[in-house]
């Protein structure tokens, strides 16, 4: 029989605490195959091996109940671990290094005295943010019929995280929330008396295993670096999760939306490779219910105005919405210049006649709760 360890060797062994390999095995995460005669915890070469595929989802953020139930999966042997783990650190090396070469361009245009965002502007995330968000508050605020789902999406939740906060239009009012959000332009917008807010990304929230009642995010995955893996963070630190976002596949917006199939196909390569939101449903196990949005949404975000063409000429309405930013400044005038050549020949509303008798529309977006 192979030889057995005891918990302080595998501890030095592995650089983990002694309460730590307790814990684990007090949670059932990695429990020891053999007790010593006098009671104390064995382990064997193999037990080591799952250690080490613990620590090595857990550097990669995952939460001690998904890593239970991903080690604990019979069907994945060390192998097919092994490739998983490399499969998720090469993509995180392919994005950091896209980020390096992100700053370095930007590095050499400052060195020659370029100081404002390049266009296209090629930033995401909080970046982007940084970039556009003094914009934002200009057209975005809270559409009261949206967050009355949203609010009755969160149950009896009392404690809620809102990740992707921005300036916390849907935040509700009658509960304890607390606020995470990356970019400080949006954090410095935040109304006096909002909610707390932290200085955080999804992929890492800095909060211990169901800390919240409810964790939400609302029209902000699609900027994640890694949204499945901020979801699984969400669904580690709360109990219940609720996401607003929008389907970006060929059934959903894409072509459904008069704006991105007539006059902004760029669109389409801004999601190329962003998980579906079947995807992001399946990663957290949530049912989906579609959201209609009112004719007269009272938050200007990118498909509101889809009954008020004219609103997409408003360069205030453009710039709070990141899409037009990211598409650049070639497509959006080109988009905006053949609407507006549209909307005065008429040509517009004879291909759109049928949506005018709408009072809402079902342009794909969606309400995820797990
Ligand atoms: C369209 S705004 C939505 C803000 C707010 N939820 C609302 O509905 O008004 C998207 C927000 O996501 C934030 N964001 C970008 N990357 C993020 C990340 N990795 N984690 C959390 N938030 C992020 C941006 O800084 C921005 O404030």
């Amino acid at each position: 029989m192979d030889e057995l360890l005891t918990v302080g060797r595998v501890a030095r062994l592995t650089g983990v605490s002694v309460r730590t390999l307790h814990h684990y095995d007090e949670v059932g995460l990695l429990v020891p195959s053999a007790r010593t005669t006098s009671g104390h915890r064995a382990y064997s070469a193999e037990d080591v091996e799952r250690l080490r595929e613990v620590l090595a989802y857990r550097r990669l953020g995952f939460g001690l109940r998904e890593i239970a139930d991903l080690v604990g999966d019979p069907a994945t042997d060390a192998v097919a671990h092994l490739r998983r783990l490399r499969g998720l650190l090469v993509d995180r090396q392919d994005r950091a290094a896209a980020m390096v070469a992100a700053i370095d361009r930007e590095l050499a245009a400052r060195a020659m005295g370029v100081t404002t965002p390049q266009v296209p502007l090629k930033a995401f995330g909080a970046r982007l943010y940084d970039a556009i968000g003094s914009a934002y508050p200009a057209t975005r605020r809270t559409e009261p019929r949206i967050a009355a789902r949203v609010w009755a999406a969160l149950g009896d939740a009392r404690t809620v995280l809102n990740v992707g906060a921005g300036t916390g239009s849907y935040e509700p009012p009658d509960r304890e929330v607390t606020a995470v959000e990356p970019s400080a332009v949006m954090r410095a917008q935040r109304p006096p008396g909002a909610a707390p807010c932290v200085a955080a990304a999804a992929e890492s929230l800095p909060f211990e295993d169901q800390s919240f009642d409810a964790a939400m995010a609302f029209s902000t995955i699609h900027h994640w670096h890694d949204p499945i893996a901020g979801l699984r963070e969400m669904r580690r630190v709360a109990r219940r999760v609720v996401v607003f976002t929008h389907d970006a596949s060929d059934t959903g917006w894409r072509h459904r939306f008069w704006l991105t199939r007539d006059y902004l196909p760029e669109v389409v390569d801004l999601v190329a490779d962003r998980p579906s939101v079947d995807q992001v449903a399946r990663a957290i196990g949530a049912h989906m219910e579609p959201v209609l949005i009112p004719w007269d949404c009272a938050d200007g975000f990118f498909e509101a105005h889809w009954r008020r063409p004219e609103a997409y000429l408003d360069e205030r309405v453009r710039g709070a919405v990141s899409v037009w930013a990211r598409v650049g400044p070639q497509a959006q005038r080109r988009a905006v210049e053949t609407l507006r050549d549209d909307l005065a020949s008429g040509r517009w509303v004879e291909r759109n006649r049928e949506i005018l008798a709408l009072d809402a529309a079902e342009l794909g977006l969606r309400l995820l709760v797990a």
